[in-house]
C-alpha cells in the first residue's frame, strides 16, 4: 500500500509531487506528505491527515524554488491515521518516505530506545529514520549508512531518502516493494507505479530486490545491497499508454467503470473470436506456444476480488483441462507451503500485479518449478515480469477501488484461455465452441439489458439502504458471484454482507432468516434455477425477505421474492455468472450512494494491497 514519489531536476517540483500523489492515491489514502530540499539543504515538508487534496492548501509553504523533493500517500499499518504518523518522516539530517512493513520494529524500536533515541510516531518508519541517524556519519558516508541500516530490517520495504548533506541527491532502496525509476532529460524521478511517472518519461529502470539507487538530476547509478555495480537496461515502453483519469459525466468512477463493461465485452469478442467463421482466434505469442502436457495440476491464486474470478474461472478450466484444478486465496497458498513444482501450472490472477500476497505465491510457486501465467491488467507490473506468460485483460485503469471492470475482464480472460489451452490439449467437445459463439453474439445485448435497468435498480435498492445485513445466495458459477456479490456490498457499503452456496442454506444460514434480513438469491433460469427457487421456497416458508435476481418475465419468482433485480437468462453458466454480477454490480453501487458513502475510496481499502 502507500504511493512513493520523488523528483529531481531543475524544474520547481511542489505543484508537480502533489500531481503525483494524485496519481497515487489508490494506493492509499489515510494521509500524505511532501518534503522538498533547497540546495543549502534545507529540508521543509507539509503533511496531513486524509486524502492528498488536504496538501493543496499547504503547498505554499513549501519553498516555490526547490527543485527536489520527496512525496507519499500513506495507507496505515502502524500507527493510526494521524498528521503525525504522515510521512516524510523528518529529522535533522534526513527525511524518508516508506511503503512496506518492518517486521520486527518493536525489537528495533525497543534497541534503539535503551541507546536514547526517542520516538514521536507510532510507525515503523521512524524505526528506519532513527536507525539510520544512529548509523549515519560523514566519515562512514550516506551510502554505507544506509546499507547498514537495511541489513537490520526484516520486511519489505521502498525506501525514499533526501539527506540534508547531499541535496542534490535522493536515494532510494527496495526490498519486496515495487520501485520504478523514470529517466528524464536533466532530470530523474521514481515511484512506486508507472503511473506517476509515465507523464514526464518512456524510459524506465525497474528496481528488483535488494537492489538501491543513487539519483541525480543527470544520473541514475544501481547497486546490489552488497555494494556492486548494476547495469540494468532502460526499458522503454513509448507504446504504454495512460488511459485518462476523467469520471466525465458520471457521478463515481465506479459507475463509469460500470458501464465501461459493454464495450470492455465487444472487444474482448473481437480479439479473440471470429463470429462469423465460428472461429477462435490464437492467443499471443509465448502462450499459444505452451506445452500443456506436462501440467498434472493447475492451481489459481488471488485475492479479493481476483479470487472469486479465479473461482468462477474454475468451473470452465476443470471441464476442459481434465488435471485437478484447485483455487487457492494466495496468502493461503503460500503459508501453507502447497505441494507445487514443474508439473504444475500456476494461474495468478490480479488487477493491478502488485497485491504482495499474490507475488508471494508467485515466487514460491516458481522457487519448486511451477510455470506461472499472469491473468493481469497491468503492463509492467511486478506480476507480469515474474510469470512465465502473461494473459492480459485489457480492462484499461480501474481507478474505483472496489473491481468491477477487472473482474468482468478477468473472467472473460480465463474462458478464452480455457477455451484455447482445450483446443490444444484436444478437449473441446465437437459442437462447444460453436454454442460459446452464439452465446457471445449475444453478450453485448445482455449486458445492454442490465445496463439500462440501472434505474429500477436504484429505486430498488434504495429501499433496502437500511438494512444492516444481507446475505447472498447463488449455486454452481453462481456460488463465487455471491460472494462477489456480498463482498462488493461490503466494500462500498459498509453493511454485513456474506455470501453462501444456496446448498448451504439448511446448514447454518436459515438460522438467521426474519423478516429483517435480505437474502440475495441468484436464481436465472438455469441447471440450478429448481434448486435456487426451492432455497427461495424455504427462506418464504419463514416470513424471509427475498430480493431475486432472474428474469423480470419469471412470474414464479416474482411471486415469491420481494424485490426482483431484473437480469437476462442467458444459455451458458459461465456467462451467466457474467451477468448477474453487473447487476449485483449497480445494487451494491445504489445502496452505497443511498447511503452517502465515498463510494471510489471506501473507508479502510486500498485499490492494490502491497503488504502481506
Ligand atoms: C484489494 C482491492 C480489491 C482487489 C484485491 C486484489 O483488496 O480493494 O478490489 O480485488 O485487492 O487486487 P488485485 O490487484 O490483485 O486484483
Amino acid at each position: 500500500m502507500c504511493g512513493i514519489f520523488g523528483y529531481v531536476g531543475d524544474r520547481p517540483c511542489r505543484e508537480f509531487i502533489l500531481t503525483a500523489l494524485k496519481a497515487l492515491e489508490y494506493r492509499g489514502y489515510d494521509s500524505a506528505g511532501i518534503a522538498t530540499i533547497s540546495s543549502k539543504g534545507k529540508i521543509s515538508f507539509v503533511k496531513k491527515k486524509g486524502k492528498v487534496a488536504n496538501l493543496d492548501d499547504l503547498l505554499s509553504s513549501l519553498p516555490a524554488e526547490n527543485t527536489v523533493g520527496l512525496g507519499h500517500t500513506r495507507w496505515a499499518t502502524h500507527g493510526v491515521v494521524s498528521d503525525r504518523n504522515a510521512h516524510p518522516h523528518v529529522s535533522q539530517k534526513f527525511a524518508i518516505i516508506h511503503n512496506g512493513i518492518i517486521d520486527n520494529y518493536l525489537e528495533l524500536k525497543e534497541s534503539l530506545s535503551s541507546s536514547g533515541f526517542s520516538f514521536e510516531t507510532e510507525t515503523d518508519t521512524e524505526v528506519i529514520l532513527k536507525l539510520l541517524e544512529k548509523n549515519y556519519s560523514k566519515e562512514l558516508g550516506i551510502e554505507k549508512a544506509l546499507l547498514k541500516t537495511v541489513s537490520s530490517l526484516m520486511g519489505s520495504f521502498a525506501l525514499g531518502v533526501m539527506v540534508l548533506d547531499c541535496p542534490e541527491v535522493l536515494y532510494i532502496l527496495r526490498e519486496k516493494s515495487p520501485l520504478i525509476i523514470g529517466q528524464g532529460q536533466g532530470e530523474n524521478l521514481f515511484a512506486s507505479d508507472l503511473v506517476a511517472l509515465a507523464p514526464y518519461t518512456k524510459n524506465f529502470f525497474f528496481l528488483e530486490d535488494g537492489q538501491f539507487a543513487r539519483i541525480k538530476k543527470d544520473s541514475i547509478e544501481i547497486k546490489n545491497f552488497d555494494g556492486s555495480v548494476c547495469h540494468p537496461k532502460v526499458v522503454n515502453l513509448s507504446d504504454y499508454e495512460l488511459s485518462t483519469n476523467s469520471k466525465g459525466s458520471y457521478e463515481h468512477f465506479m459507475l463509469k467503470e460500470i458501464y465501461e463493461q459493454e464495450r470492455i465485452v465487444s472487444s474482448h469478442i473481437e480479439m479473440f473470436y471470429d463470429l462469423a467463421f465460428e472461429k477462435q482466434r490464437e492467443l499471443g505469442v509465448g502462450l499459444k506456444d505452451i506445452d500443456l502436457s506436462k501440467y498434472r495440476q493447475l492451481v489459481m491464486v488471488g485475492c479479493g476480488s481476483a479470487y472469486y474470478a479465479a473461482c468462477v474461472g474454475q468451473y470452465t478450466l476443470e471441464k476442459h483441462f481434465r488435471i485437478p484444478v484447485s483455487v487457492f486465496l494466495s496468502s493461503e497458498f503460500h503459508q501453507r507451503k502447497m505441494h507445487v513444482g514443474s508439473d504444475t501450472l500456476v494461474l495468478a490472477v490480479s488487477q493491478s500485479g502488485e497485491t504482495a500476497d499474490t507475488l508471494a505465491a508467485c515466487e514460491y510457486a516458481k522457487s519448486t518449478g511451477a510455470t506461472i501465467i499472469a491473468v493481469c491488467n497491468t503492463p509492467y507490473s511486478s506480476l507480469t515480469r515474474l510469470a512465465d506468460f502473461t494473459m492480459y485483460i485489457q480492462a484499461g485503469t480501474e481507478i474505483g477501488v472496489a473491481s468491477t471492470k477487472a473482474f468482468t475482464a478477468t473472467l472473460l480472460a480465463l474462458m478464452t484461455l480455457s477455451y484455447s489451452f482445450a483446443k490444444k490439449l484436444g478437449t473441446l467437445e465437437s459442437d462447444e465452441l460453436s454454442k460459446l459463439i452464439q452465446n457471445l453474439k449475444a453478450l453485448p445485448e445482455k449486458i445492454k439489458d442490465v445496463l439500462s435497468c440501472a434505474p429500477q435498480y436504484k429505486e430498488l435498492a434504495g429501499k433496502y439502504s437500511n438494512c444492516g445485513n444481507f446475505l447472498f445466495m447463488g449455486r454452481g458459477h453462481l456460488f463465487p458471484i455471491a460472494l462477489e456479490g456480498a463482498l462488493k456490498l461490503k466494500e462500498i457499503s459498509y453493511c454485513h454482507a456474506e455470501g453462501y452456496a444456496g446448498g448451504e442454506l439448511k446448514h447454518g444460514p436459515i438460522s438467521l432468516v426474519t423478516e429483517e434480513l435480505p437474502i440475495v438469491a441468484i436464481c436465472p433460469t438455469g441447471v440450478f434455477y429448481k434448486k435456487m427457487f426451492s432455497n427461495m421456497e424455504e427462506v418464504a416458508a419463514r416470513q424471509g425477505c427475498i430480493i431475486a435476481v432472474a428474469p423480470r418475465e419469471n412470474k414464479e419468482v416474482k411471486g415469491i421474492a420481494e424485490t426482483v433485480l431484473h437480469c437476462p437468462d442467458v444459455d451458458d453458466p459461465f456467462l451467466q455468472a457474467l451477468v448477474s454480477n453487473i447487476t449485483l454490480q449497480f445494487f451494491a453501487y445504489y445502496v452505497a450512494l443511498k447511503l452517502g458513502r465515498h463510494i471510489d475510496q471506501p473507508r479502510n481499502l486500498a485499490k492494490s494491497v502491497t503488504v502481506e
